[in-house]
């Protein structure tokens, strides 16, 4: 039961929302009083979520928006103030013999983060990064629900021996998006239940 309302007044955009974290994402936000923007590349997810929102209470606009289409996040995007969370990977933070495209795309997010912080500190925009481990997410849920051997397999390679919760990455969100994180900017968060300081070899 989330009881704080550290976004009454406030306007959270979330790109992806339509599922797994930006679902997640989304309905946190909304239950702390932020009005909800959901972007996603498949709008009806956008309109199912904005809904949902919209059932508890809530205020929810969707947005029909591919992110890798510069224009369409531009119309999207006319000014950003406050604060950014990107969405990383531990594949981001590790190298590995598979998953080149990913693991790079997810390390140039990284740096890219830091440099928005440092280029945006002086506009008071808080730009920080999360890296997630393995998440039940519709994602990662065919894979995981492949075998049950895999599903254990998976679960050792974080040492809290289980795979992360959705709305354990919407919690972590709220935070680094909220007040009680104004003088976090730059960060790199691994919420990963220990998978990255266990150093594992190459899952
Ligand atoms: N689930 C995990 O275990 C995990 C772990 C680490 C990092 N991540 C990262 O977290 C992010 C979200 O993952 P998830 O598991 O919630 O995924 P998901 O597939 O469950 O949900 C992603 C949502 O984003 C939307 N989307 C996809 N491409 C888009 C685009 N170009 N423009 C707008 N919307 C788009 C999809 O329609 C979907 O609704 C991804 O960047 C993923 O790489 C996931």
């Amino acid at each position: 039961m989330v009881q704080a309302q550290r976004f009454h007044g406030r306007v959270a955009l979330i790109t992806g929302g339509g599922a797994g974290f930006g679902r997640s994402t989304a309905l946190r936000l909304a239950a702390e009083g932020a009005k909800i923007a959901v972007a996603d590349i498949i709008p009806e997810r956008a309109t199912a979520v904005g809904e949902e929102i919209e059932a508890r209470g809530g205020i929810a606009l969707d947005i029909g928006c591919d992110v890798s289409n510069g224009e369409q996040c531009r119309r999207m995007v006319e000014e950003v103030v406050g604060a950014v969370v990107h969405v990383s990977s531990i594949g981001g933070m590790r190298g590995s013999t598979h998953g080149l495209p990913f693991q790079t795309a997810k390390g140039g997010l990284i740096n890219l983060t830091r440099h928005m912080a440092i280029a945006h500190a002086k506009d008071h925009i808080r730009v920080n990064c999360i890296c997630p481990g393995v998440v039940n997410t519709p994602l990662t849920e065919k894979w995981l629900s492949s075998s049950d051997d895999l599903y254990r397999e998976v679960c050792a390679w974080h040492p809290m021996n289980r795979i992360g919760r959705p709305e354990e990455i919407a919690a972590t969100v709220a935070f680094l998006l909220s007040d009680e994180a104004s003088f976090i900017t730059g960060a790199i968060l691994a919420i990963d239940g220990g998978y990255l300081a266990a150093g594992r070899g190459n899952p």
